[in-house]
């Protein structure tokens, strides 16, 4: 099953008639506002801080860090690009592990006192290309963050395709997919683990960042132990155990690393795990005999799983008691995503086109954006004192402007996150600010290929739009297999 390609979508009427005759909900305003009148160009407060206006950079890692955790050459690159896009909020710049074992691949920052110096060059590199392109002062009102993981089930520390998997549960699924097995990390190394947080969050601090997200999403550590129902002693069963790990360490850093924000990154709502099937096309991945009894229970298992919109409004109430502590515990902004890269891509990073280990969409990629905006409208209702960023705009490509103005005049979201569209399109916040003419051939098409590089174990960026890597030898490599693959569908 194949769905329009929005470039084919030319004008807003003919984009609605898509959404309407699909029931997909999703709305957007036909015209662009002036930029003095442009609700995405209001600043916001984001706990003490001021954030020039509503676009956010969402973190995206490169792949490309040295071997002990540092930033390369590619690194530095990616973060000026997020100084030049004219968004006033970063969030996080990349998944930075709060230590070795915690890497999801062996090219990921790690923060460390050997590196902290090197990591803050980044926010340097950020800050100084900014002023170059906005003004010396342009910087009062960026409000840049480091995102802080342990990688968990999907640690691969060592080499790129040997998995060191550190589950937090048994799942009956998602084990199959790792035949050396998993070890499920106990209590008092969970307890460690927070002491690994909070000296990360420490050297963020001294570093000059102003906030860290404590990463709960994408099928990592944070993210799997609000999920883990079935695991007992502290960490496990009712939610105020599952969200034992998150709290301790939010508290600890509050109280250990003062003068530093912390915020959320949550997936908040999930599915079941997906894979191919023969044809290419995604579906839940099935289960036979005993091991159905424990998927049927898998809903009661997970964080927020749904088998379909209906239950997406009912399925955020346990975000919603999340939210509710975070709020308590004095976060003061949230960014909302979904599902994981690992297991249910199309959730996550609605795409026309499947990285090298996913399937094709097994539903219009619109319908994946619309539910993302959908549960990020419904917690900004249940939470209208929280900044709230929501994701996954990157797929409405020239439409992705209509529909964030539209959803911040609403108040559906406070901050709009970008991710692939600024690795193809790094300035386009400042172009829509501006605007100026947007340059139509550098719209992410989504073909995934940041994506599909690292599976194979190279960089990531963007080889079919960015010159910088269409020139590298990682955009042949990337091609061949792309064009290998198709052939084998076909
Ligand atoms: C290459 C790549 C790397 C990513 N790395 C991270 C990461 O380090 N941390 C994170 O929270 N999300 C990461 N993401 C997810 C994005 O932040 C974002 O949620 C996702 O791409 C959907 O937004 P988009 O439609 O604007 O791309 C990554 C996505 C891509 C494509
Ligand atoms: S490789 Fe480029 S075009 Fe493809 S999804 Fe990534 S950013 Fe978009």
């Amino acid at each position: 099953m194949s769905y329009p390609r929005i470039a084919t979508l030319k004008t807003a009427a003919a984009l609605r008639d898509h959404l309407e005759r699909h029931g997909i909900p999703l709305a957007l305003d036909d015209q662009l506002a002036a930029p003095s009148q442009t609700p995405l160009a209001m600043p916001i407060a984001v706990g003490g801080a001021r954030v020039g206006n509503r676009f956010c950079i969402l973190p995206m890692e490169g792949w490309d860090g040295t071997s002990d955790g540092a930033p390369s050459d590619l690194t530095r690159r990616r973060w000026r690009n997020f100084g030049i896009s004219g968004a006033k909020l970063i969030w996080g710049g990349e998944a930075v592990a709060v230590r070795r074992d915690g890497r999801a691949n062996p090219h990921q920052l790690v923060m460390t006192p050997s590196t902290q110096a090197a990591i803050a060059g980044l926010r340097d590199e950020l800050i100084g290309a900014h002023r170059e392109r906005f003004g010396p002062g342009a910087d009062a009102d960026l409000f840049v963050g480091l995102q802080l993981t342990h990688s968990g089930r999907y640690a691969r520390p060592d080499v790129y395709d040997r998995p060191a998997p550190l589950a937090a549960w048994e799942h009956p699924v998602l084990d199959r997919r790792f035949p050396h097995g998993i070890r499920i990390l106990n209590d008092d190394e969970l307890a460690r683990l927070e002491d690994d947080f909070v000296a990360a969050a420490r050297l963020a601090r001294d570093a000059g960042f102003g906030f860290v997200d404590v990463k709960a999403c994408h099928g990592y550590l944070g993210h799997e132990l609000l999920g883990a129902r079935g695991r007992s002693g502290p960490y496990g069963g009712p939610l105020e155990n599952r969200t034992r790990f998150m709290r301790r360490v939010i508290e600890r850093i509050h109280l250990e690393v003062p003068g530093l924000q912390v915020v959320v990154r949550l997936s908040v709502f999930d599915m079941v795990p997906y894979r191919k099937r023969p044809d290419g096309v995604g579906e839940p991945e099935p289960v036979e005999g005993e091991q159905l009894s424990t998927l049927n229970a898998q809903r009661a298992v997970g964080f927020g799983v749904i088998a379909d919109d209906e239950q997406l409004d009912a399925a955020l109430d346990e975000p919603r008691a999340v939210l509710r502590m975070l709020e308590r515990l004095g976060v003061r902004s949230i960014c909302v995503t979904a599902g994981s890269p690992y297991y249910n891509p199309h959730i996550q990073r609605p795409a026309a086109f499947p990285p090298l280990d996913g399937y094709e969409p097994p539903e219009d990629p619109l319908r994946g954006v619309a539910r993302q905006i959908r549960a990020t409208a419904l917690l900004k209702r249940s939470f209208p004192g929280l900044v709230i960023v929501g994701s996954a705009y990157s797929y409405l490509q020239e439409w992705l402007p209509h529909v964030a103005q539209h959803n911040v005049r609403e108040g559906l979201c406070d901050l709009v996150g970008l991710g692939r569209i600024v690795l193809s399109y790094p300035d386009l916040p400042a172009d829509v600010l501006a605007g100026a003419p947007l340059r139509r051939n550098a719209f992410c098409r989504t073909f995934s290929d940041c994506t599909t590089g690292p599976r194979l174990g190279l960089v990531s960026g963007c080889f079919p739009l960015d010159p910088f890597y269409v020139a590298r030898p990682e955009a042949i490599t990337i091609r061949d297999v792309r064009t290998e693959t198709n052939r084998r569908i076909q």
